[in-house]
């Protein structure tokens, strides 16, 4: 076929992969991102010219768990400090090999982001979630569902996950503690199956601070799914939908490709 043909450039254009979030997203207040193709992501790509913004939100510097400033009233401070010289090399973490560059700041994974710094997010690395992937029968037609909630922060549609506190050593009771925020319900998440570990393309995402989750998928026994839901915290409903109806639903973040690995769908 002539490479020039209509036909070969529309087959072209579809074939070639999305972009990345990270890339053509961002997070509330962000500056806008250097522009970065994909093919110039990875680090070892050159880039000439490669100037991207710094940008740190102020509720990440008013959450600086070394300061604990006395007029704030949040719960916990869950913030490294912006001073990177005073963060641990052992407190910046990913389930990734860490990369770091000349002045000591970790460097994303998946490569350039067009902004430096942490955005939003309160780590220098990688910042730990977990994403309970409940299923269960429908108690009158046998149909499988999947429980979903709607985030209040960007009216989605989402897995009812969120990020790791402190105190957890394991994702999977952050995993069990979100499920029960978010959804109302009581799961042990232990036993559950991990499907995913790792990086996920989030809009919040940066240079030098990025969003790596854990799914777990469990099928819920009748005894279990029949808990009542309760959409709490973060959310504003929480529905079982019935899988036959996920493909076509547009879901935060990552969320469909973490279902569509759970549940073997494509
Ligand atoms: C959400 C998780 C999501 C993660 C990465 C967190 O804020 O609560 O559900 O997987 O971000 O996008």
């Amino acid at each position: 076929m002539n490479p020039n043909s209509f036909l070969s450039v529309f087959n072209r254009q579809k074939n070639k992969a999305p972009r990345a979030k990270a890339r053509t997203e961002k997070g509330r207040d962000y500056p806008d991102r250097f522009d970065v193709p994909e093919d110039k992501a990875p680090w070892n790509k050159k880039l000439s010219g490669y100037k991207p913004e710094y940008y740190v939100a102020p509720v990440v510097i008013k959450n600086d768990e070394t300061k604990k400033p006395e007029d704030y009233e949040g719960k916990d401070y869950w913030a490294h400090p912006e001073d990177i010289s005073l963060v641990a090399k052992e407190d910046i973490q990913s389930h990734e090999p860490l990369q770091f560059d000349a002045e000591g700041f970790p460097l994303n994974p998946r490569g350039r982001t067009g902004i430096k710094g942490r955005g939003e997010l309160g780590k220098w690395g990688a910042n730990f979630a977990a994403d309970p992937i409940i299923t269960a029968d429908d108690p009158v037609t046998g149909e499988k569902r999947l429980l979903l909630i709607r985030r209040k922060d960007t009216g989605e549609w989402a897995l009812p996950g969120g990020m790791r506190d402190k105190e957890e050593k394991l994702l999977s009771a952050t995993a069990s503690r979100e499920l029960k925020e978010e959804a109302g319900i009581s799961v042990d998440m232990s036993l559950a199956e991990k499907v995913y570990e790792g990086y996920v393309d989030d809009p919040r995402n940066t240079d030098n601070a990025w969003m790596e989750t854990s799914a777990y998928h469990l099928h819920l026994t009748p005894e279990q799914s029949a808990q009542a839901l309760e959409a709490g915290d973060d959310a504003s409903d929480a529905r079982w939908v019935p899988v036959s109806e996920l493909l076509s639903q547009s879901l935060y973040a990552s969320h469909k490709d973490l279902i569509k690995k759970a549940l073997k769908l494509s």
